[in-house]
């Protein structure tokens, strides 16, 4: 086991109902006046905000308006919110949504006490040093930004999505409220669990050896995931399927998943190769979720290096999907493991597409001549060569997308 650091400063409070909570909670985290970020509006058709705006008024916490954050948001969106932010003087922010509102609210959160650009801060031109405290009600499980210290914005006048990172910003406060789910699409659902079994893999093939704590609760999350998925789609308003993807999706991104699993004591575990080459698609084309590029791409980048160590890949086959490798004297061992690790990737691909997930980049209406300005961007975004598991190159990161038609 790697010597790590784990920050997870965030209070969650969990349950059935717990939205009418938040005014409550709120306050007593000390929030006076915040700004109320929300989506493209979900929350407003199925009641969400309403419900908090009354949990707000009833407990005295006074609030401003910033709705419209589109999915894979937008850094004019954040410019605009940091504007009101100012002029109404708030304290905090609530963000009410999924990752795209968080993240939206946490980029506003860093943006309004700097002088600058926001986007200084993904073009690595600035540290971040200051931030107003954050609070989240969360209504899609997926991103885990309700817990992370990640947050993602794109620009589309430069085609970039960028992440900026800092536990200065994990969110203070977390409203779970399972029932919240129960209107989710189903192909957001599947999305979400998509993202969530990523979160885990990035941080599992991290190029350090096993850690069976660690390891244990990331294949215990996989498995938990694999085994609900179905139920929630079936059944979207099964609380416990939905409280057990929901919480699933806090412990596989606020780091929980990965401690001692870094080779850098202060830093994330994992490379987070799949996530770097799914970001240019939503980069390039905003339309395709997070989640369901990394249905395609996750899987391809796995058959491209799990040579690299083939044994992390045995151990997860083996406690995922419980596939060993035949007996020697039946097989040649090099062909056993092989076979081994190919059944699993199989198993994990078979298991996205049966809960709604594309298999295929073509399915997203890509072609081959789209790859060239997503290598472009991701030589400019990562650096070459990226990675842990395995260094890639871009001519490896074409192989990738390439494989994935
Ligand atoms: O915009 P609204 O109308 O709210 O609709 C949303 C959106 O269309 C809808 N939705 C949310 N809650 C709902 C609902 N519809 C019905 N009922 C509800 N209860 O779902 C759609 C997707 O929402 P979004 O927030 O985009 O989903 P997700 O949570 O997957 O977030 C994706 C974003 O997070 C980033 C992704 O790159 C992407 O930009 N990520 C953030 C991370 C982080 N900050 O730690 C880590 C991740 O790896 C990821 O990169
Ligand atoms: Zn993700």
């Amino acid at each position: 086991m790697n010597d790590f650091t784990y920050c997870s400063p965030t209070k969650f409070v969990f349950g059935c109902n717990v939205v009418d909570r938040t005014g409550e909670e709120m306050a007593a985290a000390g929030f006076g006046k915040v700004l109320l970020v929300y989506g493209q509006g979900s929350v407003v058709r199925n009641g969400v905000l309403d419900r908090v705006k009354a949990s707000l008024d009833a407990a005295g916490v006074r609030y401003a308006e910033a709705g419209g954050a589109r999915p894979n948001p937008e850094v004019n969106w954040v410019r605009d919110a940091i504007a009101i932010a100012r002029e109404e003087q708030v304290d905090g922010m609530l963000a009410v949504g999924g990752g795209s509102v968080i993240d939206a609210a946490k980029a506003t959160a860093f943006g309004v006490p700097y002088d600058g650009d926001v986007w200084d801060f993904f073009a690595k031109k600035q540290p971040i040093t200051a931030c107003l405290p954050i609070a989240v009600v969360l209504t899609i499980p997926a991103a885990g930004s309700e817990g992370s210290a990640s947050c993602v914005i794109s620009c589309d006048a430069e085609n970039r999505k960028l992440g900026a990172s800092g536990d200065i910003f994990r969110p203070k406060l977390a409203i779970m409220d399972p029932t919240l789910t129960f209107t989710l699409p189903a192909y957001q659902t599947a999305a979400g669990v998509t993202d969530m079994i990523a979160h885990v893999c990035e941080r599992y093939f991290s190029g350090v050896g096993a850690v069976p704590v660690t390891d244990n609760i990331a294949t215990g999350l996989v498995n938990a995931l694999i085994d609900v998925a179905p139920r929630a789609l079936e059944h979207p308003d099964d609380y416990d399927a939905r409280a057990t993807i929901m919480w699933a999706g806090t412990l596989a991104h606020n780091d929980i998943a990965g401690c001692g699993r870094s080779f850098v004591p202060t830093a994330r575990a994992g490379g987070w190769e799949s996530h770097a080459i799914q970001h240019e698609m939503s980069a390039h084309h905003p339309e395709i979720a997070h989640g369901a590029g990394l249905a395609v791409i996750m899987p391809a980048w796995m058959r491209y290096v799990w040579k690299s160590d083939p044994q992390r890949f045995l151990d997860f086959a083996d406690e995922v999907f419980g596939i060993e490798p035949v007996e020697e004297e039946y097989c040649p061992r090099d062909e056993a493991i092989e076979d081994a690790v190919t059944a699993a990737i199989d198993e994990l691909q078979a298991f996205f597409r049966s809960i709604g997930m594309p298999a295929t980049l073509g399915d997203f209406g890509l072609t081959p001549d789209d790859i060239d300005p997503m290598i472009e961007t991701l030589r400019m975004s990562k650096g070459e060569p990226f990675g842990a598991f395995q260094k890639l190159t871009m001519e490896d990161a074409r192989a990738i997308y390439m494989s994935a038609f």
